[in-house]
C-alpha cells in the first residue's frame, strides 16, 4: 500500500489540537483514524492494552498526550508508546509537546531517539484556553485569574498548530525539526482579557491570584487532580521562561502565526462568549 493510503492515527481527535488535525488531514484527502477514549479503535491513555491494536496499521501518528507531558507518568507512557510503534511499522511521529516543561523535554528526547522519522511541535499556551478549555468559564463569569500578574506569553492559535503537524504529517522535509510554535506577540493575561473584552463587547476583569487560590478555585470546578495538574504546570512555567517568541509557523509554513486580537475576533464572532 501506498503511504498516502495508510491511515494517520490522530490521538486526542476530539481536542483542540486533534480535532483541527482530523479535519486538515481529511481535507486533503488522507485515511483519518481517530485516537481516543470514544473513537471506534478506542485509545486510552490510562490502558495500555488499548495501544498496539489503534496503532497497528498506522503510518503516521500525531501524539497529543492527555493530561499534560508535565505529569510524572508521561515519559513512561511515551517510552511505551514509542516502542510499539516501532513494533507494528509507523514510520513518522509528530509529538505535542509544551514550552519550558522538564519532563515534557523528556519525552521530546525519546521520540527524538525514537529511530523513527519525527517532528516536534512545541506549543506555547493556546489562544483557545479562553473559549475551547479552563478559561472559558472566567470568560463568561467576567472575570479570568490566573496566578500570572507582569509575565508574558506568546499565546498560539491552535489553527496554527494543526497547520504545522499536518505538513511534519503529511509532507517532506520536516524529518528531525523541533518547531517552536508560538503567536507573534509576548502578552500578559491581562493583555489577552483586554483583547477578548474588546473583540467580545463583554465586560471582562483579569485577576492576579496567587497559585494556592488558583488550586483552591480550580479544584471546586475541575476536581483536585485537575487542580493540582494545572497549578504545578503553572508553578513551573509562568516564571518568564518562556517570554520568547518561537520562529516554528513561520519555518514550518512560510508564513506568520496569526495574532491573537485577530484570533479573539474570529472567537468572538462565533457567539462562544455571547452566553451567560
Ligand atoms: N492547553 C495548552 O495551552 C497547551 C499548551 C502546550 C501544549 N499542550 C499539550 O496539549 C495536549 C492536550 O492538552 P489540552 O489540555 O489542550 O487537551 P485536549 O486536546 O483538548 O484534550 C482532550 C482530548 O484528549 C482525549 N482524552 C482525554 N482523556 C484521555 C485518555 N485517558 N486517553 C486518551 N485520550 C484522552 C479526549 O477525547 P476522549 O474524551 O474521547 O478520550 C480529547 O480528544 C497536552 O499534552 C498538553 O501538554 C497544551
Amino acid at each position: 500500500m501506498n503511504q498516502q493510503d495508510s491511515p494517520v492515527l490522530v490521538l486526542g481527535a476530539t481536542g483542540k489540537t486533534g480535532r483541527r488535525v482530523v479535519d486538515r488531514l481529511r481535507a486533503r484527502g488522507r485515511p483519518v483514524r481517530a485516537g481516543s477514549r470514544r473513537s471506534t479503535t478506542p485509545f486510552d491513555w490510562q490502558a495500555p492494552a488499548t495501544w498496539a491494536p489503534a496503532l497497528a496499521g498506522a503510518d503516521a501518528v500525531y501524539v497529543s498526550f492527555f493530561p499534560d507531558l508535565a505529569v510524572p507518568e508521561a515519559p513512561t507512557a511515551i517510552e511505551e508508546l514509542v516502542a510499539i510503534a516501532r513494533g507494528v511499522g509507523v514510520r513518522r511521529l509528530v509529538l505535542l509537546s509544551g514550552r519550558g516543561e522538564a519532563n515534557a523535554r523528556r519525552c521530546e528526547a525519546i521520540v527524538g531517539s525514537s529511530g523513527l522519522s519525527h517532528t516536534i511541535v512545541r506549543a506555547s499556551w493556546f489562544d483557545q484556553n479562553f473559549d475551547e478549555g479552563h478559561l472559558l468559564g472566567g470568560v463568561l463569569d467576567g472575570i479570568v485569574a490566573m496566578p500570572a500578574d507582569r509575565v508574558r506569553e506568546p499565546f498560539v492559535d491552535c489553527d496554527d498548530i494543526a497547520d504545522v503537524a499536518v505538513a511534519a504529517l503529511c509532507d517532506d522535509g520536516h524529518d528531525g525539526e523541533l518547531y517552536e510554535v508560538t503567536g507573534p506577540r509576548l502578552l500578559t493575561f491581562a493583555d489577552a482579557v483586554a483583547a477578548i473584552a474588546r473583540a467580545s463587547g463583554r465586560e471582562l476583569d483579569y485577576l492576579p491570584i496567587s497559585l494556592d487560590d488558583f488550586r483552591t478555585a480550580l479544584a471546586a470546578d475541575a476536581g483536585p487532580a485537575l487542580a493540582n495538574l494545572l497549578t504545578e504546570l503553572c508553578r513551573e512555567v509562568l516564571d518568564g521562561r518562556n517570554e520568547s517568541l518561537g520562529d516554528g509557523v513561520e519555518r514550518a509554513l512560510g508564513r506568520a502565526p496569526r495574532d491573537f486580537a485577530d484570533w479573539a475576533r474570529g472567537a468572538a464572532a462565533t457567539g462562544v462568549w455571547a452566553q451567560r
